[in-house]
Parts: structure tokens; sequence; C-alpha cells
């Protein structure tokens, strides 16, 4: 399954909630990448200037990593891309890798989702430094402020969370990603969910989508 949708959609959440009750394997592009930048690797070093600046990282580089990602997953379970394919170059590439593997994409939800929601749940989005638990300061508040209710360590605030980088990462998913909804339609593969929603009721129409599959 792929998600899509702008940042801050709530796609992170949803495949999370979807790994933990419907043993999906969760593969997010951008925590595998912020964790290449963490640990200060080859590819981590290429990519932090983009990720900072709310740009696109380089669609060899992202290729790559996400198809020896998959690769990796094939025998173990299905999977969620989530962050994967961003532009129709990585949608192609991807699509010709599956066949090679004789895999195919099953679905493809569209998060569709306002600008308001999005600025609103980017600004407001904590992240736990050692575990990776995602809360919101307003819709999903720690129980105690800035320590991580599943592991006690820190919160922290994505640096690409700024009002200012939220604006360059909306324009970038408008002008190079948003072209994939017609692409995937054109499939017959993409299904649409209402990203506005609060996080349960998104999950509900995920699972009724998954239901009728
Ligand atoms: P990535 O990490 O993929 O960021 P993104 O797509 O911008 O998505 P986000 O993680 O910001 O949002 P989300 O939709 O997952 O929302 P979340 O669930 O966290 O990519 C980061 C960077 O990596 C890119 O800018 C790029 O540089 C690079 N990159 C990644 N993939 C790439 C690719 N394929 N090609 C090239 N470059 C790539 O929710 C947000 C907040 O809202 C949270 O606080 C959450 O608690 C809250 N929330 C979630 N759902 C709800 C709800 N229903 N109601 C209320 N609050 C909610």
């Amino acid at each position: 399954m792929v998600l899509l949708g702008p940042p801050g959609a709530g796609k992170g959440t949803q495949a999370v909630m979807l790994a933990e009750k419907k043993n999906f394997l969760h593969l997010s592009t951008g925590d595998i990448l912020r964790e290449n930048v963490k640990r200060n690797t080859d590819i981590g070093k290429k990519v932090k200037v983009f990720m900072e600046k709310g740009e696109l990282v380089p669609d060899d580089i992202v290729i790559e990593m996400m198809l020896d990602t998959i690769k990796n997953a094939k025998a173990k379970k299905d999977f969620i891309l989530d962050g994967f394919p961003r532009t129709v170059y990585q949608a192609k590439k991807l699509d010709a890798e599956l066949n090679k593997l004789k895999l195919a994409i099953d679905m493809v939800v569209y998060f569709k989702t306002g600008i308001e929601t999005v600025i609103l749940r980017l600004t407001g989005r904590r992240l736990c430094s050692k575990c990776g638990a995602n809360y919101h300061i307003v819709n999903m508040p720690p129980k105690k402020q800035g320590v991580c209710d599943k592991c006690g360590s820190e919160l922290y605030q994505r640096k690409d969370d700024s009002e200012e980088t939220i604006k360059k990462r909306l324009e970038v998913y408008n002008s190079q990603t948003k072209e994939l909804i017609d692409y995937y339609k054109a499939q017959g593969i993409l299904e649409e969910v209402s990203g506005d929603l609060e996080a349960g009721a998104v999950y509900s129409e995920l699972t009724k989508i998954l239901n009728t599959r």
C-alpha cells in the first residue's frame, strides 16, 4: 500500500496504527533518511541539506535506498510505503522494480487534507528523541509536557517543521508530488480518505477500504 498526501496529512500516524493493528511493515522514506542523517552515513551527509530546506532529496538517492529496502522486506509481510514515491519518475521506477519482483501495489490511499489543517499539525508536531513516537501539542498531547508517554525520553520538534520550511514543503508537494494522484487514478488503484478528520475517524475510513478490497 502506498500512502500519498501533503506533509502533515497524517500518513505516518496512520501507517503506525496499521502496522500495530494489522501487522503491516511500515517503510517511511522520511524516517529512513532522518536515521541516516542522525548516524551521519554517506547517504545522510548527501541528503541533510535538502531535507533541512524542505526540498526533495535527489531521485537517484531515494530510489536506490527504497528499492533496496523493498527487496529486503519482500519475503516478510505486506508493506506500507509512506513518503515514496514522491515524483512520477520515482513511481515509474517503483512499478518497474515491483514488476521484476512479481509484486504489485494493491492500493494507493490519498489523504485529502486542507492547507490550514496541515499547517496547524506540522507546527504542533513533537517527536520522541529515542523511540520516535509522534505527538501533537493540541491534538495528541503527551501526558507530561515535553516527555514521551512510551519511553520517558525528551520530545523535540523537527527542523523542517518551521513555518518557512513548511511553506516550501507544500510548494514542493504541489509542484512535484500532487500529479501522482492522476498517475494512480489512471491505474485504477487510487482510494481517498479525509485527512482532516481526527485520527480514529481516518483509521475507520482506511479499514473500511481495506475490508472492501
Ligand atoms: P517525510 O518525513 O516523509 O515528511 P512529509 O511527507 O512532509 O510528511 P510528514 O512526516 O511531515 O507528515 P505525515 O503526513 O506523516 O503526518 P504525521 O502523521 O506525522 O519527508 C521529510 C523530507 O524527506 C522531505 O521533505 C524530503 O526532503 C525527504 N524525502 C522523503 N521522502 C522523499 C522522496 N520519496 N523523495 C525525495 N525526498 C524525500 O502527522 C503530523 C502531525 O499531526 C503529528 O503531530 C500528528 O500527531 C498530528 N496528526 C496526525 N493525524 C492527525 C489527525 N487525524 N488529527 C489530528 N492530528 C493529527
